[in-house]
């Protein structure tokens, strides 16, 4: 049997105090919506339906790059009806698979055991059990056991209100029989509203299993409806990534501090300080260390490389034995060599720095190509825009470049080339030679430092200068 998934994602999220939908609030850098449909791909579905409703275009605007089946569900009739409304677009052959837009943390894992529980003839319903229950619906068992109906809270009696399984809400059901138990539903009940868990009971009397998958852990099924719940999840999330590392042997000072938000590969012996969050693919070596509040996205670091506190790298590939930082900024395109060097206020954009090459202090080198064992010294600058065009930079092995530097590009400087210092270099420096460019120093010798001037010395002065004395004999313009 295929496998057809329908998220609900309709809930206007109004506890959210928010104008972003529900569904679109980020966890994790990514809307909750997306670490749901992401857990639904996992199992290879037909479809993947959602239901959507306030907010809907700019939801859908969100998702416009997957292939999702969109239903509208215009007014917000309870989940019976919010599922009624992807059911025409449902295979009738297909399993269907009910996940919540609002409860992002689901692992496909227990998605397959919902899945594999329900057959043509058994409805699955993932259940969990609360210390608190109160606001969920309840699961309730016969003597034998099993389950034969769900209660909604506000339709339940005291005694059913004391037990503490509850439905997460997901569930798993033939197409055709959803269909038939769906078109019976009725909102004759506390909240006026056509209660998906209903079918429960309807399947029950229809001589259907019914079976109650118990959720492996609370934070799955954990329901987002304000920020605290966002929060909240959040740090589950991010405890859960954390503790990974750990297995995998990373050494994480404090696990509490640091973000996971994409696939995170590690060599043996990761050393990571406090507040750094890696995110998309980042690949980290042998021993590589980071530094207090680094942040990398899309980053390759290679063995032993070093990087101190405070560095931003972004779809870069570092070397090995590399040191960067403090407080450099590796932008797209950058490539650092083995045991390249660079430290604070460095930033460099789509440039190559070769094998044991450095700048260490404030510079910016944009669309470069810098050979190997290159030292660019302070405050250097590659001018690589002419307010339209980007040019580029060559800087071949050995060459060293003076502080205070600025190189016109396009440009290049050769093999083994020194540049004096402050020069500013728009010809292309020859190998081996010393090219400078530079104003002629002078000295003023009758130069002197200014005085201060007194407040009334200056405001007589200011008076002679608003009335101009009129020179002796001359007139005055006539
Ligand atoms: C529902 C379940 C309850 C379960 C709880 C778990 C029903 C009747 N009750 O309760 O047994 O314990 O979830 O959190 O199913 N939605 C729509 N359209 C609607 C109504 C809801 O898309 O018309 C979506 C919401 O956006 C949300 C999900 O369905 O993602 C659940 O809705 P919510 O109102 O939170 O369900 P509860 O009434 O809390
Ligand atoms: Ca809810």
């Amino acid at each position: 049997m295929g496998l057809s998934v329908i998220i609900l994602a309709a809930g206007q999220g109004k506890r959210m105090k928010s104008d972003l939908p529900k569904v679109l609030q980020p966890l994790a850098g990514r809307a909750l919506l997306a670490h749901v449909i992401e857990a639904a791909k996992k199992l290879s579905p037909t479809a993947i339906h959602v239901v959507y409703g306030h907010g809907g275009e700019q939801v859908r605007a969100a998702f416009a790059h997957e292939n999702i089946q969109w239903a509208l569900q215009a007014e917000q009739k309870g989940t019976g009806h919010a599922v009624m409304q992807a059911m025409p677009t449902v295979s009738a052959a297909d399993q269907v698979l009910v996940l919540y837009g609002d409860v992002p943390l689901i692992e496909p894992a227990t998605l397959r055991l919902l899945r594999d529980a329900s057959d043509e003839q058994t409805l699955s319903l993932l259940s969990v059990r609360l210390p608190d229950p109160t606001g969920y619906g309840r699961v309730l068992r016969d003597n034998a056991g099993s389950v034969y109906r769900i209660v909604e809270q506000k339709d339940a009696t005291r005694k059913e209100l004391s037990v503490n399984e509850v439905n997460t809400g997901l569930v798993c059901a033939p197409a055709a029989a959803l269909n038939t138990w769906l078109s019976a539903l009725s909102n004759d009940n506390a909240q006026g509203e056509y209660y998906l868990t209903d079918i429960v009971a309807m399947a029950v009397r229809q001589g259907f299993k019914v079976s109650a998958v118990a959720a492996p852990t609370i934070p799955e099924v954990l329901g987002i409806n304000d920020k605290r719940q966002l929060a909240e999840v959040e740090a589950h999330y991010r405890q859960a990534r954390a503790s990974a590392l750990m297995d995998a042997g990373v050494t994480l000072i404090d696990p509490t501090r640091l973000d996971v938000r994409g696939e995170v590969q590690v060599g043996r012996d990761v050393i990571i300080e406090p507040n750094v969050t890696l995110s998309g693919n980042v690949v980290l070596g042998h021993r590589v260390q980071i530094g207090a509040g680094c942040l990398l996205t899309n980053v390759t670091v290679g063995d032993d490389t070093i990087i101190h506190p405070y560095c931003v790298l972004q779809d870069a590939a570092v070397g090995s034995q590399c040191v960067i930082g403090p407080y450099a900024r590796l932008r797209p395109g950058t490539e650092l060599a083995q045991a390249a060097h660079v430290g604070n206020f460095v930033e460099l954009k789509n440039t190559r720095l070769g094998e044991g090459s450095k700048a260490n202090h404030l510079t910016y080198l944009g669309d470069a190509v810098v050979g190997a064992r290159v030292n660019v010294g302070a405050g250097t600058i590659t001018c690589n825009y002419d307010g339209v065009n980007k040019w580029r930079t060559v800087i071949e092995d050995g060459a060293f470049i003076g502080s205070g530097s600025m190189l016109v590009a396009p440009v290049s400087v050769g093999k083994g080339a020194t540049i004096g210092a402050g020069t500013t270099l728009t010809r292309s420096a020859p190998p081996s030679a010393l090219t400078l460019e530079r104003a002629k120093q002078q000295t003023l010798p009758r130069w002197s430092r200014p005085v201060k001037v007194s407040k009334e010395e200056k405001a007589e002065r200011e008076a002679k200068s608003l009335n101009p004395v009129t020179p002796a004999g001359g007139n005055t313009g006539e």
